[in-house]
């Protein structure tokens, strides 16, 4: 399907989801937000995708947050909407079941920061800028940052963070926490393809297992955590990967997944 503020590319396994408003350093708008969550509704269903990367368009920015312009006009009521509307493609995302690298060369501020946090992996070029800057337009983040931040990197950088709507350089966020690896702008393509190889490669129902249980456990006490991670470990006996996993490692051969 064509979409009007999104390119879709595909390399081998590798669905490529581009955020394409480079005009409005990719501002999250409704249309914007919906097509999102199609977007990935569809990579989710499409047993050929093994893993997603999410970037945004142009040199300048991941995406610059959600569209001031479209948000200025809302009531509380829409903005209840709108932020309902947010949190719904981060949770499509964050719950995708497949794992989802976001490619960061710019600003990533806002909603960018907020949709990069919702990724399960964040590489970011030496140049890009984070922040929630929400503070600075009166009012708060409504697309999770305040829950995501505090769990990715801690309290004290949230409430930092958000109560100064400073942007951070990407060092910074990595020393926070907040993203996996900071590379030259030049190394970024091929950081985060070989990664995508990486990760599209792995076993898929494996790869399912351990993101249930990492985000889903990670909310949960520790017993029902342990609980749910022996779940999905007894459930991989069941698939034909791990008996290729293991046969392959005995054969002294290189495994192939086919994610059944
Ligand atoms: N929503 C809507 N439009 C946005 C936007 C946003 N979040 N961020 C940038 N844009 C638009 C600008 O209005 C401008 O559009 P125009 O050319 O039609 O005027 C275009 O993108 C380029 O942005 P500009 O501000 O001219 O670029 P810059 O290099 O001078 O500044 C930023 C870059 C990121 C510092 C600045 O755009 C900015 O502060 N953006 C808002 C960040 C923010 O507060 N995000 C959280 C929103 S909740």
């Amino acid at each position: 399907m064509a979409y009007r503020n999104l390119e879709i590319g595909n390399r081998d396994a590798v669905r490529t989801i581009t955020v394409n408003r480079p005009d409005k350093l990719n501002a999250l708008n409704r249309d914007t937000l919906n097509e999102l969550t199609l977007a990935f509704t569809q990579a989710a269903q499409d047993d050929a995708v093994r893993a997603v990367v999410l970037a945004g368009a142009g040199e300048k920015a991941f995406v610059a947050g959600a569209d001031i312009s479209e948000m200025h006009g809302y009531t509380s009521v829409q903005a209840q909407n709108f932020s309902r509307t947010g949190q719904r493609l981060m949770s499509t995302i964050e719950r995708l079941g497949k794992p989802v690298i976001a490619r960061i060369q710019g600003f990533a501020l806002g909603g960018g920061m907020e949709l990069a946090m919702a990724c399960h992996l964040r590489i970011a070029s030496e140049k890009a800028k984070f922040g929630q800057p929400e503070i600075n337009l009166g009012l708060v983040p409504g697309f999770g940052g305040t829950q995501r931040l505090l769990r990715l990197a801690g309290r004290s950088a949230a409430l930092e963070l958000c109560l100064t709507g400073s942007l951070i350089t990407a060092q910074r966020a990595y020393e926070l926490g907040a993203i996996n690896r900071v590379v030259a702008p030049e190394a970024l393509d091929e950081t985060v393809n070989t990664l995508a190889d990486q990760l599209a490669h792995a076993a898929p129902l494996a790869a399912a297992g351990i993101l249930d249980a990492v985000l889903q456990g990670g909310e949960m006490s520790i017993d029902q955590g342990l609980e749910f991670e022996t779940q999905a470990f007894a459930l991989a006996f069941a698939t034909e990967d791990m008996q290729e996993g293991t046969s392959a490692f005995l054969e002294k051969r290189k495994a192939v997944f086919k994610g059944k």
